[in-house]
This record gives structure tokens, sequence and C-alpha cells, in this order.
């Protein structure tokens, strides 16, 4: 068709629309919020519009639950915070945007390490682009209260249970934490890393081997876990991970033991992570590292602005600027290779040194916690398992071992998704 010339300056002349992507995530703590600021504002200065689908719970169940509300209505927002088992899932339900075609237009796929890539690719395609690495057992302590009490940081859950003592007679809290079933599978996960070590961590989990699962180093791993329940606040019921954060900042309590999205707590309350509250791996799980790789997925669409919008995204998320700025205020540390570390904090500088001999060594490992290493739904069944467990001081630990198999045999057919 030919175009008469007033019409080509009609067309010059159109604004060019801005984009708009609505994104569902669970980034809604004070640090996670100013983690998300860095997005919203790089869309900005790109000059799109972001629309903020945020739902407030940490470990994302609520929010999961509300995406399925709308995917079922068919309205599934454009982009969503989806990692792990989950985001394999949602992609073999064929739900997701493959982003292969993207990633190999614009190079990315050197850009990603084989973790990464594995995580985010089903059958070879690639079906989110990470936002950052999360290192999930970590030991973070109150500096002030350990030197004002002359305690050394423990290294073991035996030294663990010696400290925590000490703590507790002094009228400390030894453990903040709460009483979510995800918060306590985190901490069931670091013993079972510390207590178990690697072979036995990949034998429950990995291979849900039923002969590891109601062993004795099980029952041992669960004992200690159970043990646990003597040092945690008193009003544990319903506090959050954050107020758990809180707990420790303010020297309410002693140590948290959690992923280092707690760094980005530390960091929005001006505390620095490394020196008033330190970082060590999770005492006994020296030179492992479990991590928890965050994603963003796309959800399909037809509408070319729409798929416009999030390939603009996407292709925002895997800039070394967003990825430095990003994870400098989340905590994590950058999920592309050979990043710029030069202005993290102490604590994402040993997460980077760690996570890179870790990958020469064999000793990365998919956080069970965190989704990365079980389907959903096995997930949930340990999750009830190991909350019943913990919250019930008659409980037994062989009983319990035996339940934590049944649990995980019940939802193995969902394993072959991934
Ligand atoms: C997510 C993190 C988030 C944390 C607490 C984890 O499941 O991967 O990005 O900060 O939950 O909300």
């Amino acid at each position: 068709m030919k175009l008469f010339p007033f019409a080509i300056v009609a067309l010059l002349s159109l604004p060019v629309a801005a984009s708009q992507v609505e994104v569902l995530h669970w980034w809604t703590s004070g640090g996670e919020a100013k983690a998300v600021e860095v997005l919203k504002s790089e869309w900005a200065e790109q000059g799109n519009q972001w629309n903020d689908f945020a739902v407030q719970g940490g470990g994302g169940k609520s929010a999961m639950t509300v995406l399925k509300s709308r995917a079922l209505a068919a309205n599934p927002p454009e982009a969503a915070h989806l990692k792990g088992y989950e985001l394999h899932e949602w992609a073999s339900l064929g739900f997701l945007r493959d982003l292969s075609p993207m990633a190999e237009h614009l190079g990315w796929y050197p850009q990603l390490s084989p973790m990464v890539r594995d995580t985010l690719s089903q059958n070879g395609a690639l079906m989110a682009v990470p936002t950052g690495i999360h290192r999930v057992n970590w030991l973070w302590l109150n500096r002030k209260l350990f030197e004002r009490l002359g305690l050394t940081p423990p290294t073991d859950w035996e030294h663990f249970m010696t400290v925590a003592e000490q703590l507790k007679a002094q009228g400390v809290t030894p453990l903040a934490i709460g009483n979510e079933p995800w918060q306590l599978a985190v901490l069931f996960e670091t013993v079972a890393l510390g207590e178990g070590g690697k072979a036995f961590y990949r034998k429950a989990f990995l291979e849900q081997d039923s002969a590891t699962l109601t062993g004795p180093d099980m029952v041992r791993v669960l004992t200690r876990f159970q043990q646990l329940r003597a040092y945690v606040p008193e009003k544990y019921a319903g506090l959050k991970w954050h107020q758990a954060t809180n707990l420790l900042e303010s020297g309410g309590a002693a140590m948290q033991i959690m992923g280092d999205w707690v760094k980005g707590e530390l960091s929005a309350g001006n505390y620095r992570p490394g020196e008033d509250i330190d970082c060590l791996p999770s005492p006994g799980s020296q030179g492992l590292f479990s991590y928890n790789l965050d994603s963003i997925a796309m959800f399909k669409q037809r509408d070319p602005a729409q798929l416009q919008a999030q390939g603009e995204l996407a292709r925002l998320l895997m800039t070394p600027r967003f990825q430095e700025e990003f994870n400098r205020v989340k905590g994590s540390i950058p999920a592309l290779t050979q990043p710029d570390m030069s202005k993290f904090d102490r604590c994402a500088i040993r997460s980077y040194h760690d996570f890179q001999l870790a990958e020469r060594d064999g000793n990365l490992l998919p956080s069970m916690a965190e989704g990365m290493a079980v389907p959903t739904n096995m997930r949930q069944g340990i999750m009830d398992v190991l909350s019943s467990f913990f919250n019930d001081p008659k409980a037994n630990s062989e009983q319990t071992a035996q339940q934590l198999e049944r649990a995980m045999r019940s939802t193995r057919s969902g394993a072959e998704q991934k």
C-alpha cells in the first residue's frame, strides 16, 4: 500500500505506546519492596508502566494460590515470580511462554551457569529469566550480643545447642523464627545438611530413597530439629520471617537461620550485613551451598503489545546493571556469570565465592524448602509432617521418619514432571 505523505507524518507523530506489564510476586517485606523499587524504576526509566501484583506472604504460598485463580479465570498476569518446580509445573501445563528464541537471538545462554540454565529449562526450552541466586544455608547472628556474652559462633549443631543454652540462661532468645511451615522447612533443611551431610541430603530429597528417609540418620536429624523448639521466641506463632529478622537486629534474639533475603531486610533497616549482623554458613554446612534461584516467567499472550512488553521486561532483567542493582538490595547475588561484585557487601562477596567453589566441587544443592528439589505437592507433604512434629513435644522421631517417607512416596508420581 502506498502511503500519502501526510499519512506518514501522522504515523511518525503518534506517541510510542508505553509497554505495560502486570507482575505477580511476593516481595512485600521492607527489604523486598526496596528491591522491587529498583526494578520498577529501571522499567519506568524506559518509559514503561508497571502494574504491581504483590501478594503478601513469605514463601509465596498465598501468591501461588492467587495466581492459580487468575489463570483459571483465563486472566493471568503477563509475568510472575515462579521458580524451581513450580515453574516446571506451570510450564508442563502449557501456560508459559518459551523464551528460547529470545535467548538464542540475544545470546543469553553463555551468561547462564549450568545450574541456572538447567533450573530454568524444560525439555531444552528456557521457561523463565533469572533474577538472582539466594543462598539458603546461612546462620545470621547478632555480633554485639555474642561479644557482650563472650560467645563464639557455632560451627556445628552440637556447638549450636551449647551456645543456645548459654543464651537462654542469660535470658536471650537464641533462635528467631516463626511457626510458618516454610520457615520450619528452612530450619529442618539446614539441620539435614549440617547433621546428615551432602550424601544424606541428596539421597533423602533428590533421590527420595526410602531407606535413607526412615534410617538412623534421618531419625537423628529429626531429633535435633525438634530439640530446637526449646530456643524459639515465646511469641513464635505467626511471627513472619522479617519480624524474626527485626528481633535479631534489635538484640531480642541472637540468631536466625534463613536465606539471604534476610540481608535485604538488614540493609533496609540500616544494619550492616557482615558487621552488625554476621553471616556464616549454617552449622555443619561449610563448603555446601543450598540455592534458591529466583526467576520471572512470562504467561502466554496473544496480543502483540503484551508480547512486546514481556520481551522488553525479559531483556531488562538480563542486563548486568539490573542484576547488580537489584541483587545488592535483595540480598542475593546476580544470576549471570562473571558479575561485578565490587559494590556488594561482605556477605554477598562470601556467597559468590562459596557459590563458585561449590559449583566447582559439586557442592551446590537445590533447596527443598524453597521448591528447588522436590515437586510442589511433595514439598507441601513434607512441610505438613515437619510442622506438626515440631509443634508436638510428644511426637516421636522414628514414627515421624516413617510418616515423612509415606508423605513423599504418596506424592512421588508428580516427581517425573521435571
Ligand atoms: C523467595 C525470595 C523471598 C523469600 C521471602 C523466597 O521463596 O525466593 O525471593 O525473598 O521467599 O519472601
